[in-house]
């Protein structure tokens, strides 16, 4: 029989790459959309799906229309994706991140618990909640100590996933993903804003790229791999929690360097903080500046997961190495650019 998943959050870059998955295995995919004043679909179009999926609306501040959109459309599989997930930004809006990250979470847990308790439900956790981190590499077994709203938000989210499964049987699980990119990504995170940025400034349509802390180190994946490990969760015979991650953690520097050599600069950086400058040594053109403004009140310095047990029990391994990462979205921006086609 066909199963039905729903989606929230699809128009977002896991959203797309988990529709291209969820059709090609032959599910009917429900996509949960919020109100915009102009439709905001372009990276489904641009995966090819636009046309196969049923598109509704739904707000995760609103318990009715969640009630209603589960009921109308009676999924087997719920995938979380929609946040507030931009990490900046929470700081900015702590209490709105709070209602969509947190309060959204258990509005859904909710509406299934009154609809069908059998659906199987997946919560986009994150290694955000891991914070200041107590240990390295981080498991499903480190304590968390988040350091922005929108961590906090999150680990609300992911408590009471736990908690609904252990309190009402519920097949809700926890997937604790360590940061996902790709050529889709939202152009705030600092990967896409480096590839796009430097492809810019390649074309002559920016001077440089601003960017904030060049410390910060983060574990990259590929978004492709991920949305392969929330589906295999939901496969399995009960919910539990996993962390989804490559082992490998790399500077944000790093991240620039390869970009810029895929784009065609060759970046050394000199100074130090805020007078940190990247100079292509083939020009001798600054083309990265540090911003002190796009420093975070609290950082998150350095993540790294370990994913032995979704690879055990998932059967689940990253594919894209970081280099082959930073390469496909660079090239992917250097040819947006070059065609005037940067479309999200
Ligand atoms: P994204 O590109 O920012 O997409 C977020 C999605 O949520 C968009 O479709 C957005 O809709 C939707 N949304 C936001 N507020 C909403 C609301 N109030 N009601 C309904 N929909 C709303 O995020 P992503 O990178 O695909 O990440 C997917 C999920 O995984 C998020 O929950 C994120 O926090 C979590 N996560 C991501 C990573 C990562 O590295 N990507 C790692 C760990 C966890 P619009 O298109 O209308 O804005
Ligand atoms: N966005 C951004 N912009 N980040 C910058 C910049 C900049 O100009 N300069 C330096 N950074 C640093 C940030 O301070 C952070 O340490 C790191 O680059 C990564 O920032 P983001 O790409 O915004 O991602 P994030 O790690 O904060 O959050 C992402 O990953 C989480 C999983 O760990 C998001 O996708 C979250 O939704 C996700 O949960």
């Amino acid at each position: 029989m066909t199963k039905t998943a729903l989606i929230t959050g699809i128009t977002g870059q896991d959203g797309a790459y988990l529709t291209r998955l969820l059709l090609g295995k032959g599910y009917r995919v429900v996509g949960a959309v919020r109100r915009n004043s102009v439709p905001n679909l372009t990276r489904l179009e641009d995966m090819g799906v636009l046309k196969d999926v049923e598109l509704v609306g739904f707000d995760l501040l609103e318990l009715s229309n969640i009630i209603h959109v589960i009921e109308g459309c009676r999924p087997d599989e719920i995938y979380n994706l929609a946040a507030q997930s931009f990490v900046g930004a929470s700081f900015d809006l702590p209490v709105y991140t709070g209602d969509c990250d947190a309060l959204g979470v258990v509005r859904i847990l909710e509406a299934i618990r009154m609809i069908n308790p059998k659906t199987r439900f997946y919560q986009a956790s994150t290694s955000e909640m891991f914070g200041k981190v107590r240990e390295t590499p981080q498991t499903e077994m480190t304590p968390f100590h988040p350091r922005s709203p929108y961590g906090a938000a999150k680990l609300y989210g992911h408590a009471i996933t736990v908690n609904y499964r252990e309190s009402y049987g519920m097949h809700a699980s926890s997937g604790i993903l360590f940061n996902h990119e790709s050529p889709l990504r939202g152009q705030e995170f600092v990967t896409r804003k480096v590839t796009l940025g430097l492809a810019r400034v390649k074309h002559g349509h920016a001077e440089m790229v601003e960017l904030g802390n060049l410390d910060a180190k983060r574990d990259w994946g590929f978004a492709g791999d991920y949305v392969e490990g929330m589906w295999r969760m939901l496969q399995q015979e009960a919910g539990d929690d996993y962390v989804l991650a490559t082992g490998q953690t790399h500077a944000v520097r790093d991240f620039v360097q390869l970009a810029g050599r895929v784009i065609g600069f060759d970046i050394a950086f000199e100074g130090h903080g805020a007078s940190e400058q990247g100079i292509d040594r083939k020009s001798g053109k600054t083309v990265v500046r540090v911003n002190e403004k796009l420093y975070r009140p609290a950082e998150v310095d350095l993540l790294l997961g370990h994913a032995a047990k979704a690879e055990r029990k998932l059967g689940w391994k990253h594919t894209v190495s970081f280099p082959d990462l930073a390469t496909g979205m660079a090239e992917a921006d250097e040819q947006r650019v070059r065609d005037n086609a940067v479309r999200f």
